[in-house]
């Protein structure tokens, strides 16, 4: 399976340059990475999905070919979509599907921009806020990062974010997206992450088709996180993806992008 060719847009908003790709055509779905990754973690799905719809898919500020800005929040992240949402005159509502930072910035969007939405798919995330010693945590990421640079957290993180069984090339890919990140914006979303509000509050207000997608094997957002998710909002379906970590789209594609299609009735 090859990845089609994408069509490449940038735009500045609040003075820094966001890049996005899309792929293929059909209903849209937004597609929004989690940290500290980009838009390629997406790659693995949209090979299969772009054939039935128009995969937006963004690298975040601070992320990817993105500019970076020493700060950033989930209100900014939600308004940088939107706006991109504006800027590829995508008029009607679309899928927003996040994983982990990207659900929790799903959250965000379905408070501020509950209109341009026709469902969520919230993938690998959860909906509590940061726990104290989370907060402290994280603004030693951030600092760490700073110092030493964004090899620091893919050394960390390697080895909790994919399933035990994960092929070794699959590894090395993941491990070079989290290094090849701008630092100033991984410290930026450590940051982001650690100040989240507490969505909890805002499940039982979704209203929209909600599909919700746990990895058998993640131990960073494990899969009784995302049932509790899926308890809370009105009738959200929930999918286990087996043998999989936190990167569910790019560790079992195939099934990831089946659930997907599922969903979409397609
Ligand atoms: C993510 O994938 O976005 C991160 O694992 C989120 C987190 O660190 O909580």
């Amino acid at each position: 399976m090859t990845l089609p060719a994408a069509k490449t847009s940038e735009f500045e908003i609040d003075a820094v340059r966001l890049v996005c790709d899309t792929f293929g055509a059909g209903p849209p779905i937004l597609f929004v990475h989690g940290f500290p990754l980009d838009g390629r973690m997406w790659h693995p799905a949209v090979e299969r999905l772009a054939a039935r719809f128009r995969c937006i898919v963004p690298d975040l500020r601070g992320f990817g070919r993105s500019g970076t800005s020493p700060q950033a929040s989930m209100t900014r992240f939600a308004d940088d979509l939107a706006a991109l949402l504006d800027h590829l005159r995508e008029n009607q509502p679309v899928v927003l599907c996040g994983l982990s930072m990207g659900g929790i910035i799903g959250f965000e969007f379905f408070r501020r921009h509950r209109a341009r939405l026709a469902g969520l798919i919230l993938c690998n995330t959860r909906a509590k806020p940061e726990s104290p010693e989370g907060v402290v945590r994280r603004e030693k990421t951030a600092t760490d990062v700073l110092r030493d640079g964004s090899r620091t957290i893919a050394d960390a993180m390697i080895g909790s974010i994919l399933a035990p069984t994960a092929p070794e090339a699959l590894r090395q890919w993941s491990h070079a997206m989290m290094a090849s990140q701008p630092p100033i914006g991984v410290a930026a979303s450590a940051r982001a992450l650690g100040t989240r509000p507490d969505s909890y509050p805002t499940l039982a207000r979704i209203d929209l088709p909600t599909l919700v997608i746990a990895g058998s094997h993640d131990t960073i957002t494990p899969p009784p996180t995302l049932s509790e998710i899926a308890a809370g909002i009105p009738g959200a379906r929930l999918v286990t993806i087996e043998n999989s970590g936190h990167l569910s789209p790019a560790e079992q594609p195939d099934a990831f992008a089946a659930a997907v299609m599922n969903y979409a009735g397609s």
